[in-house]
């Protein structure tokens, strides 16, 4: 992983022994990848020999060759130009496993390969360690889908030491990432030491947290050894230094630097401040002049991140420093915006660095020469290509992992969905540019924010495996079929594993499938449960009493049969000893809800309605509330209804044919609740983006009062429902009304 691309296998493997060597490339460019290898693969540095340009191949052992080894370029400073130079050839026969590459990337990457296959690579930090297995007959010629590769880390919201930065680095260039994206600086903390303000970290890095001080920050030393770790393994680092937005940590030492010059604390809370880096204050740009002096020292990466997004404009709107700029730059306070990221660039221009920024900059109106970081979504990026800058994709709906794995909700992450699945579907090219556009996708890149993510451990789990799915979106061909895409990723996924379960790496396990959290039922009904597809080696183990399963819980083999209310709770075991989270569900027996005693005619399919305006945030009591009065076709919005701020009762009657349980899914935006016969059996209140929420009811054959309030809150709205039951396949729910009675 990242798949290749292109894998040729044919019959036999290597024997890696104690008599193995590895002959290399004689070139100090190549030796230390050849002594790592040697290392991962238990080979003792005697046997790890240079072999002159002009001499044969060994016919035995492992060759890494290089043609060009030192003409790359450096990786702590520079991306690859064409990818053919990350590119290289393994061939593996009975007898020698020769890497092929035109650089030391290259050759670094197909040695990665090879240690990958042979099931050994460590992660740094980890304490496993495993035999090499043999490497299987193989011809394999690869090389990345893009040059730039990236994956950022928020150190602010909550500080991550040395080491630990430094095994997330390993871990990025275990997938062939090329770029760590090192978030150091945003509201809740200042992270660099900056020798000429030692303030900004004194007072800067450290915040209360429910009454405990936490915080940290890394000095200028440490830090340019994560630079020098990261270059051994041909990973750039990018800094960020966030302007004039997510800026508190600098205005906790700098209020004079503040529109308004009043003291502030650094926040732990977080979102979106009003208060940002004063543009009218000729000191602010001195500052960060400063910063960016010694952050471009530090780092020798030519592109270095200045932030950009998230500004709000309404202490420049009432600043006279930043009215009066304004008035002589004759601005708009949104191009004011656009002028300050350009004083920044400048200092960065001086010093013969790049600026990355978050693609706000694109209304900012002068983005210039700045790679856009496009993470409000796909179309973004678009924009940004077709404006004729370089961009970096990175939409938060594919590839944001501070969002959950999973709906368990026991992840420390933002409560947001975001499955390994969708990261395996993501294409960072979007649709329908032209070729001359395309050319400015750089590439893409993650993101985790850690507002919620505390510890390394709380980090793996969002991360994996994830991060590896990123892998191949970036690095492989992609497969158009979702099924071949996620079954070819699950079968090379067990091996990843063990190398993750010795390096120490943990990784989020997906719960047991096919529990709800409730299910009614009449007389009998069955427990299933099934393995996540990603984790077959598992074992389903599961509790009818309450209480969490644990290793001694009974194993789930086939259906358990149920005849009374029963509490179910379930988790994976896997044979590491990890386990997923545990998923609950109640099943529940009724009796059917009696059907009225009108009859089954007469009535048409369409729904009543009471429609009232107002600035709804959860659903209203309709009975408080006096509306306007209708009907419609189908359950749905009238014409008459306004795009926002408005509720709806929808009333009319179910008939069901048969006596049994129906299961309802909502799918709404924003809140919704549906009642039946005056129950109400489902509920998803609050404003909140389109999505999905069921639940189902034991009804006797006929006619069932319907009702269903929902609201719309602002921008988008949506509502429909589905119904399923006994010999009724799932379709619209088929909700009629009388339509006479009403005036
Ligand atoms: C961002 O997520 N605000 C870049
Ligand atoms: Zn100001």
């Amino acid at each position: 992983m990242p798949r290749p691309r292109q894998v040729t296998t044919c019959s036999g493997s290597l024997v890696l022994d104690d008599r193995t060597s590895i002959a290399f490339e004689d070139d100090p460019a190549v030796r230390p990848i050849a002594l790592r290898l040697g290392r991962w693969l238990g080979i003792d540095a005697s046997r790890v020999v240079p072999i002159a340009h002009a001499s044969p191949d060994p016919e035995k052992g492992i060759v890494l060759r290089a043609s060009t080894p030192r003409a790359g370029r450096d990786p702590a400073v520079s991306l690859p130009r064409d990818v053919e130079e990350e590119a290289y050839a393994l061939d593996v026969s009975g007898a020698r496993a020769v890497v092929r590459a035109r650089t030391a990337a290259g050759l670094a990457y197909g040695s990665q390969t090879l240690a990958q296959l042979a099931g050994v690579r460590p992660i740094v930090g980890g304490t496993g360690v495993a035999s090499p297995s043999p490497l299987p007959c193989v011809h394999i010629d690869d090389a990345p889908r893009f040059a730039f590769r990236a994956m950022h880390l928020d150190v602010a919201r909550h500080f991550f030491d040395k080491q630990t930065i430094e095994r997330f680095v390993d871990l990025l260039s275990f997938y062939r990432f090329n770029v760590f994206h090192w978030h150091l600086t945003d509201d809740q903390g200042f992270r660099l030491a900056i020798r000429s303000h030692p303030e900004l970290t004194n007072v800067g890095a450290r915040r209360q947290e429910n009454g405990v001080e936490t915080g940290g920050f890394y000095t200028q030393d440490e830090a340019r050894e994560v630079v020098a770790f990261a270059k051994e393994r041909f990973v750039t680092v990018v800094p960020e230094v966030e302007t004039p937005g997510h800026a508190r940590a600098i205005l906790a030492s700098h209020p004079e630097l503040s529109c308004t010059g009043k003291t502030m604390e650094v926040p732990a809370t977080w979102g979106i401040f009003e208060d940002v880096l004063c543009a009218g204050n000729d000191a602010t740009y001195a500052l960060l002049d400063d910063v960016l002096g010694e952050v471009a020292e530090v780092f020798p990466s030519k592109l270095i991140h200045v932030g950009g997004d998230e500004v709000p404009k309404t202490r420049w709107e009432a600043c006279p420093k930043c009215r009066a700029r304004m008035k002589s730059q004759h601005l708009s306070s949104e191009a004011l915006g656009g002028y300050f990221m350009h004083r920044v660039r400048e200092s960065l221009g001086k010093r013969g660095r790049r600026a990355l920024a978050w693609d706000e900059v694109l209304e900012m109106g002068s983005a210039d020469d700045a790679v856009v970081v496009a993470w409000q979504g796909a179309e973004r990026g678009a924009k940004a290509a077709r404006d004729g800058h370089d961009v970096i994709m990175a939409p938060h709906e594919f590839v944001y992992f501070n969002k959950r794995q999973s709906r368990s909700g026991a992840e420390p992450g933002h409560d947001e969905y975001l499955p390994l699945s969708r990261v395996l579907g993501f294409d960072p090219m979007p649709a329908g540019l032209s070729p001359s556009e395309a050319a400015h996708v750089l590439g893409g890149q993650g993101a985790l924010w850690t507002e919620f993510v505390r510890t390394p451990e709380d980090v793996d789990t969002l991360l994996m495996p994830r991060l590896a799915a990123l892998s191949e979106a970036l690095w492989s061909v992609p497969v158009a079929d979702a099924t071949a895409r996620e079954a070819s990723f699950a079968s090379r996924s067990r091996a990843q594993r063990s190398m993750m379960d010795r390096a120490g790496i943990g990784y989020f396990v997906n719960p047991p499938v096919g529990l709800r959290a409730k299910q009614t039922f009449l007389d009998q009904a069955q427990i299933t449960l099934a393995l996540p597809s990603l984790y077959t080696d598992g074992i389903v183990r599961f509790t009818t009493d309450g209480r969490d399963p644990t290793p001694s819980s009974p194993a789930f083999v086939s259906p358990v049969d149920l005849k009374d209310t029963t509490s179910v709770a379930a988790r994976l075991f896997l044979p590491s000893g990890r386990t997923s989270p545990v998923v609950r569900g109640v099943f529940e027996r009724t009796t059917p809800s009696p059907a009225m005693p009108a009859p089954l005619a007469s009535l048409q399919p369409g729904v009543n309605y009471t429609y009232v305006e107002g600035d709804f945030r959860r659903l209203p009591d309709f009975a408080k509330l006096v509306g306007r009065r209708g009907r419609l076709p189908a359950l749905g919005f009238d014409p008459s209804f306004r795009k926002e701020r408005f509720a709806v009762l929808y009333e009319g009657f179910l008939d069901v044919p048969e006596t049994g349980v129906y299961r309802f899914v909502a799918t709404s935006d924003d809140g919704v609740a549906l009642e039946i016969d005056g129950r109400r059996i489902l509920e998803d209140d609050g404003t909140h983006p389109e999505r999905d929420s069921d639940g189902d009811i034991a009804l006797a054959a006929g006619r069932h009062a319907v009702r269903i309030p929902y609201f719309q809150g602002t921008m988008g709205k949506a509502l429909s429902i589905t119904m399923e039951g006994p010999h009724f396949a799932r379709a619209p729910m088929p909700i009629v009304a009388s339509f006479n009675t009403r005036k």
